[in-house]
């Protein structure tokens, strides 16, 4: 079951959950409508890549109207991002292998099983007037990316319906979003950073053309990421990673 307060539209096939949420917030939907599919024959991920929708995996869209400007939604990502750490780490037997990556990714033994993409839509004034939060997670099968290692729950002897899945993952959103508006962000960059992937290490983001190095020291307000470099925070807001496989820091 859904918590109160959320109802849930689900679809056998479809483009795109997000799309569609996206649709349905225009038209004045409320916080917590919940699109889900079985399968989406045209779901994107971030930068506008493809996301591969087969049968089997969890692909679903929530309308969040947090009432906030702009820079603090950002945050709804690490919200998201603890919701879905939580969700994964009940099911696993070893609930330290799930790590969260910067921005938007969930991993477990160090391979992407879940991605987010938040999208929102602004009014006149400049505060937020709808949040989609687009969740695709492997359940049984994982597509081949060659930038990153890849993994589903199957591949762990997890077995779990779609929809049971949604339900699981929708209670922990909902949980920490009420964290959120109650406790502001706080409490979540606190979690998110309990299991950060490479947190302390020497990392490497592209943003644009550009390479951006150093220590990854800190999450800041807004969910950014804050490069150490000889004792120099940088906040980065949008960037890529360039590498898995970054050696950590000395002292660490
Ligand atoms: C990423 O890692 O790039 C984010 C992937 C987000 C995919 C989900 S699947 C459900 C929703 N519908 C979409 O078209 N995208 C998101």
């Amino acid at each position: 079951m859904l918590p109160l307060g959320y109802r849930e539209i689900a679809f056998e096939t479809i483009g795109s959950t997000s799309d569609e949420a996206r649709r349905l917030a225009g038209l004045g939907a409320d916080h917590g409508t919940v699109v889900w599919a079985l399968e989406q024959i045209a779901g994107h991920g971030r930068r506008g890549r493809v996301w591969a929708s087969p049968p089997g995996n969890l692909y679903c869209s929530v309308i969040l109207r947090p009432d906030c400007a702009l820079a603090a939604a950002s945050e709804l990502s690490m919200v998201a991002a603890v919701a879905l750490g939580d969700t994964l780490a009940e099911l696993l037997p070893h609930s330290d292998k799930v790590r969260l990556k910067w921005p938007n990714d969930v991993l477990v033994d160090g391979a992407k099983i879940a991605g987010m993409l938040l999208e929102c839509d602004t009014g006149a004034d400049g505060r937020v007037d709808a949040v989609v939060l687009g969740i695709g997670m492997n359940l049984v099968s994982a597509p081949q990316i060659a930038r990153y290692p890849t993994i589903s729950l199957a591949d762990l002897d997890i077995f779990i319906e779609p929809e049971a899945m949604l339900h699981r993952v929708i209670g922990h959103l909902d949980r920490w979003f009420t964290q959120w508006q109650q406790h502001g962000f706080e409490p979540v960059r606190a979690a998110w950073l309990d299991v950060a992937f490479q947190l302390g290490h020497q990392i490497e983001l592209a943003r644009g053309e550009e390479i951006l190095s150093g220590r990854f020291a800190d999450i800041g307000q807004g969910g950014a990421l804050l490069l150490e470099n000889e004792g120099e925070l940088v906040s980065v807001f949008g960037g890529e990673w360039t590498t898995n496989r970054s050696a950590p820091a000395s002292g660490l």
